[in-house]
């Protein structure tokens, strides 16, 4: 009796032990990553994560710029495409020239990198 009282408070101990070190936190952003990723909540994720324009078709993901390094489009997703589809727009998304200093965009960029953690 006094035993199988015992296993469920083991039990317990462990399952606390595991969801400490079995669940790391992810990898912490760099200062120029955490820019970035403002400034994609504030600016793009509206559209791209949430589709608040209800737009046909939706906004693509642009979670393969980071894993894959790839665009939504199948292109190579380097600085200078990705820094032209931001500046000039392409289709129903709006061009945001003049709206980031080379700085943020560079935060935007190594945010989008990062397969947008
Ligand atoms: C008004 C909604 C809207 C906003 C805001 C918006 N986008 Fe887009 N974006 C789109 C749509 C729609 C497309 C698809 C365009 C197409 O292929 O016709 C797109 C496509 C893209 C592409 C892929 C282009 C390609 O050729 O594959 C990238 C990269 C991108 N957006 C980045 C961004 C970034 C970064 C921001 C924020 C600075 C942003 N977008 C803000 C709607 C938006």
């Amino acid at each position: 009796m006094n035993a199988g009282r015992g296993i469920p408070i083991a039990l317990l101990g462990l399952s606390g032990v595991f969801s400490f070190t079995g669940c790391q936190p992810q990898t912490p952003l760099t200062p120029e990553q955490q820019a970035g990723k403002h400034l994609y909540e504030v600016r793009c994720a509206h559209c791209h994560e949430e589709n608040d324009l209800n737009l046909k078709p939706a906004p693509p993901s642009l979670h393969h710029i980071g894993e894959q390094g790839i665009l939504p489009n199948g292109g190579a997703a380097t600085d200078a495409a990705i820094v032209n589809v931001v500046n000039d727009g392409k289709g129903k998304m709006p061009a945001f020239r003049g709206r980031f200093n080379e700085e943020q965009m560079n935060y935007l960029i190594a945010y989008l990198r990062t397969g947008l953690k």
